[in-house]
């Protein structure tokens, strides 16, 4: 068997994946004002020689967030340890994470909002004194026993941050909230991506890729790898053209602002159906066929960016972009 290392052009998606995920601060592009702070907290705790305060990351899937936590784990100089929240199903999930860790670790876990109750509240005092609280034993024979834990600090990332409950929200020192990319940064990372992958791209596809990746970088790499298959396998080279990139963009459905299907589907249907609207959002999700929190978690956001659609407190309501975008008129309007 070889152990010659494949190039990365070569690799799968998962360790293409990984490839591309930022390795340092320089690299990282975008977010510049959590950046910003967090070096700052990094920096002031190193000085301290004592355990970063507990941070939480807050944004939608794909802006950076599992990379932001790599990147303060390597900047602290300590292990990191991942976990998610629907990984710690039992107690004793997160009691043997945590007192399995190193000194100065940093613990990360995903999907905060998902985290059960019962086991967050492990999670309080082991957050604000460091000591793990165990009942040992059943019945008049329990007993109690504190553990003391080392020094370590919990990164946690969620997308629905109203989800988290009070008392482990206030037990962070920060809270970033990540916001979608500007446009220029999108471009930014299509082009170092493009560099890593070996991928010849111009200007104009990246454009192209760029205004379809819906404000986010793991979208963004999506499509460059989209657009890179589509490219070798139409023309045989690793060069992606204009031409290529809209190819495989309505190849995928993928409209030139990013939508999918489903996101047309959703503004067709409050147009059609419902007047424009306002209609509530589990009407909404019954005649779209999707769960009400995949609407609000996934498709709103986006839509609401591009100026598509608003929330009112009397439903959602499709905006005067959506109707030009799809090319429908509003009720009694003049062809
Ligand atoms: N890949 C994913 N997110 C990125 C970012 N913010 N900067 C550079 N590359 C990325």
């Amino acid at each position: 068997m070889s152990t010659k290392k494949e190039p990365i052009s070569a690799a799968d998606d998962g360790a293409i994946d990984q490839a591309l995920r930022p390795t340092s601060w320089d690299e990282y592009i975008g977010q510049e004002k959590v950046k910003q702070n967090l070096r700052i907290i990094i920096e002031a705790s190193k000085k301290r020689a004592a355990a970063m305060d507990h941070i939480l990351f807050s944004g939608q899937a794909g802006l950076g967030k599992t990379t932001l936590a790599v990147l303060v784990a390597r900047e602290l100089g300590g292990p990191l340890q991942t976990t998610s929240g629907p990984a710690l199903e039992k107690m004793g999930d997160l009691a043997a994470i945590l007192t399995n860790l190193e000194p100065g670790a940093v613990l990360f876990i995903d999907e905060a909002h998902r985290i059960n109750h019962l086991i967050e509240e492990v999670l309080y005092p082991a957050m604000e004194s460091r000591k793990l609280h165990l009942m040992v034993g059943k019945g008049p024979a329990a007993r109690s026993l504190t553990l003391d834990l080392p020094p370590f600090t919990l990164v946690a990332a969620t997308t629905r941050e109203s989800l988290l409950s009070q008392p482990l929200r206030s037990r962070f020192g920060a809270v970033f909230r990540l916001d979608y990319y500007a446009p220029r940064d999108i471009a930014t990372i299509i082009a170092r991506s493009a560099k890593i992958l070996g991928v010849t791209i111009d200007s104009e596809a990246i454009t192209i890729l760029a205004a379809a990746s819906r404000a986010t970088p793991r979208v963004a790499n999506r499509l460059l790898k989209r657009a890179r298959d589509y490219a070798e396998v139409h023309s045989g080279a690793s060069a992606i053209d204009a031409v290529s990139a809209r190819h495989a963009l309505e190849l995928l459905e993928i409209d030139p602002r990013g939508l999918e299907p489903q996101d047309r589907r959703l503004l067709e249907i409050i147009i059609t159906k419902f007047g424009g609207g306002p209609v509530g959002v589990g009407t909404l999700a019954a005649a779209l066929g999707e769960e009400r929190g995949a609407i609000e978690e996934i498709y709103e956001p986006y839509l609401m960016t591009l100026g598509f659609l608003q929330r009112t407190p009397s439903g959602r309501v499709a905006l005067q972009a959506a109707y030009d975008h799809l090319g429908l008129k509003r009720p009694g309007e003049m062809l």
